[in-house]
This record gives structure tokens, C-alpha cells and sequence, in this order.
């Protein structure tokens, strides 16, 4: 590898090609005022192509990803016209299970107190990140169906944690409170039901725990953690859980900042090619109508750049969006009147 980062742009379906337009708009703002030293190479997986010649991801593709590139931003994936979403398990599932991206990073932040759902809370009460553990647990597609379409039909779907896992998800939350001085880890599972699995977890997280004397710790059951989230959400520095946890809670968390709008992920192993995407789905009945919110996906690009060491032009477009939200200078979900490419015009101008 170069040492000229190397970023792949898989835009994908529906709105997600709309939103990727905004991003990439952004990104040549930063390019032009910074010179980052990055290269960008699109590739055209998602439906179309699928309907087209049947091509999810191919294994050579994989390869070529995790040995010549530093990171992969999608659009979004889902289409109508492929029902059982095979393409977009097989690309998005497929690249974090292949490529190993263990971490799920998810930042809550409230960047304005008038986009959140809850009463009397304010940008310092909103101010987490969860990781969600991206490899195992229900997603692994470890089970089957025995007797289909019966009266006698049986499903089973494994629950799989590895020690190894758990305790790399686990390590990893408290080596980014350590580094980022968030001061509380709070673990998150249902070991008073899932006796075996989540007692792993449960485990885990006490002893390497131990070993950061000076983060505190918290350990909260998902049903109790969903109810806090909600109640007292200021308690929270990072959290830790799960992959399908992490899923259902990490959708809750966009909503105490504004929506899917804002939300944004990386999908990382910290010792190779990491994946960048925006929270949100793929919307087709608001694709090509220059009414998606684009921020989601701008705030994913901050998020990929300061992955990638470029701290200070991540931190920037962070600023713009702020900017944006603060003057209402935001698509209709927010409250604003901007169509998608105004949102990224205006947010390029600042840059
Ligand atoms: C997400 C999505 C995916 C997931 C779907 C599309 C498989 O909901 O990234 O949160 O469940 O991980
Ligand atoms: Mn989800």
C-alpha cells in the first residue's frame, strides 16, 4: 500500500446513492482546501448490478479490498425488486464477517437540544458511543430449518460468543474510554436469561475490567439498558453489547439525536480495511428525489476521515453539520426546507 489512503465508495441502492453524491461533494471541499493525501475508487455492488449479471460481492473482490485499501464507504443497500435482501446481506454482512470488522462504532450525540425526542435534555445529556460487537452472536447464520413449511417446521438460529470475541469487543470499549476520556464502560446483556453465552460476557467484562482501575464500570441487563437510555441517558459514556443488542439499541440512540438522519457507523478492525456507513436503510420511495437527508452519511465521512488520521478535517465537517443544524440549514426531517444537494452544497461551503 502506498501511502496515499485508499478509500473504496460503494454507493449502493436507493437513497444511498444520493446521500454518497453529498458526501463525495464534501469530501472534494476538504480535498481542495486540505490536499489529503487519499485516493477514491467507486464500485457499482448493490441491486442494479445484482439484477444485472447475479454479482453480490466476489471473493476476489474481498481480497482486493483488504490488500489494497484503508477503507470502504457504502450508501446504503436494499431494494424492493431483490425481496429476500440477498445481495445486501451478502455485501454488508459479508464484508464485516470477512474482512473481520469487529467493532461497531455508533456515536449518540446531540448536537442540538431542539432535535431531541426527550423532555428537559440538552447536548450535555446526549453524549455517548456504543460498539457493538459486529462478528458473532445471532448474525453468524450458524442453525437451520428442519421440516419446512409443516405444522412440524422447526427453526433454530445459534447464538455464537467466543471467548475471543467478546473479550476483543470488550477490550476494545475500554481502550477508547481510556484514550478519549470517557470515564464509565457500561456492559450491557441479558445473563439473568441467556445463562451461557452472556454469563461469557458477563465474565469477561469483569476481568478485563479489572484491568482499568480507573474507568468505572456499569453492567446493565438490554431491557433495563433500553429504559435508561430514555430515563437518564446523561449516565452513559460507552457502552458495550452485543451484536444483536446492538442493533435494536443503537437505532434507539439515533432517535435521542435526531434521527436515522444523523446517525453514523464505522464497521472497524483496528489491523486492516475498515467499512464507513451511515445508519439508515436505503428508503427506495424517496430515492432520486433530492429529499434524503444527506448528513448521516456527511457525519460518516467525518467519522471515516478521523479514523484515518485526519483528525482535524474529520472534526471540521463535523462543525459544518453542527452549523447546519443549528441555522436549520437541514433537510425536511430536521426541520429545515433543503433538499439533499443543497444540504451538501451548504455544508461544502463551509468547508
Ligand atoms: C444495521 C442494519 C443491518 C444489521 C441489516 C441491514 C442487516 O440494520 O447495520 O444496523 O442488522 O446489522
Ligand atoms: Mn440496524
Amino acid at each position: 500500500m502506498s501511502d496515499r489512503k485508499q478509500i473504496a465508495v460503494i454507493a449502493g441502492d436507493g437513497i444511498g446513492v444520493d446521500v454518497t453524491v453529498e458526501a463525495k461533494k464534501v469530501l472534494k471541499a476538504v480535498q481542495t482546501k486540505f490536499g489529503l493525501p487519499l485516493d477514491v475508487t467507486e464500485f457499482d455492488y448493490g441491486a442494479e448490478r445484482y439484477l444485472r449479471d447475479g454479482t453480490t460481492m466476489p471473493e476476489t473482490q474481498v481480497e482486493d479490498f483488504r490488500n489494497n485499501y484503508d477503507a470502504i464507504f457504502i450508501g446504503a443497500l436494499g431494494d424492493p425488486r431483490v425481496p429476500d435482501m440477498a445481495h445486501a446481506r451478502d455485501i454488508l454482512l459479508g464484508l464485516r464477517f470477512k474482512l473481520d470488522l469487529f467493532v461497531n462504532y455508533r456515536p449518540v450525540k446531540l448536537t442540538d437540544a431542539k432535535l431531541c425526542p426527550l423532555k428537559n435534555k440538552t447536548e450535555k445529556d446526549v453524549d455517548f458511543v456504543v460498539f457493538r460487537e459486529n462478528t458473532e452472536g445471532l448474525y453468524v447464520g450458524m442453525g437451520g430449518i428442519f421440516k419446512k413449511g409443516t405444522p412440524d417446521e422447526i427453526a433454530t438460529q445459534e447464538d455464537i460468543n467466543t471467548r475471543k470475541g467478546v473479550e476483543r469487543i470488550i477490550r476494545y470499549a475500554f481502550e477508547f474510554a481510556t484514550q478519549k476520556g470517557r470515564g464509565k464502560v457500561t456492559m450491557s446483556d441479558k445473563s439473568n436469561a441467556l445463562r451461557f453465552g452472556h454469563d461469557l460476557w458477563l465474565r469477561a467484562f469483569e476481568e478485563i475490567g479489572a484491568e482499568y482501575p480507573d474507568i468505572e464500570k456499569d453492567h446493565l441487563y438490554v431491557d433495563a439498558l433500553t429504559m435508561q437510555m430514555i430515563k437518564r441517558p446523561e449516565q452513559f459514556g460507552v457502552i458495550v453489547t452485543c451484536n444483536m443488542f446492538g442493533d435494536i439499541v443503537t437505532d434507539l440512540g439515533a432517535q435521542l439525536q435526531g434521527g436515522m438522519g444523523l446517525a453514523a457507523s464505522g464497521n472497524i478492525n483496528p489491523a486492516g480495511t475498515s467499512m464507513f456507513e451511515p445508519v439508515h436503510g436505503s428508503a427506495p420511495k424517496y430515492a432520486g428525489q433530492n429529499v434524503a437527508n444527506p448528513l448521516a452519511a456527511i457525519l460518516t465521512l467525518a467519522l471515516m476521515l478521523d479514523y484515518l488520521g485526519f483528525s482535524k478535517e474529520g472534526a471540521e465537517v463535523e462543525k459544518a453539520v453542527e452549523q447546519a443544524i443549528k441555522t436549520d440549514n437541514t433537510p425536511r426531517d430536521l426541520g429545515g426546507s433543503l433538499g439533499t444537494s443543497q444540504v451538501g452544497d451548504y455544508i461544502s461551503g463551509l468547508i
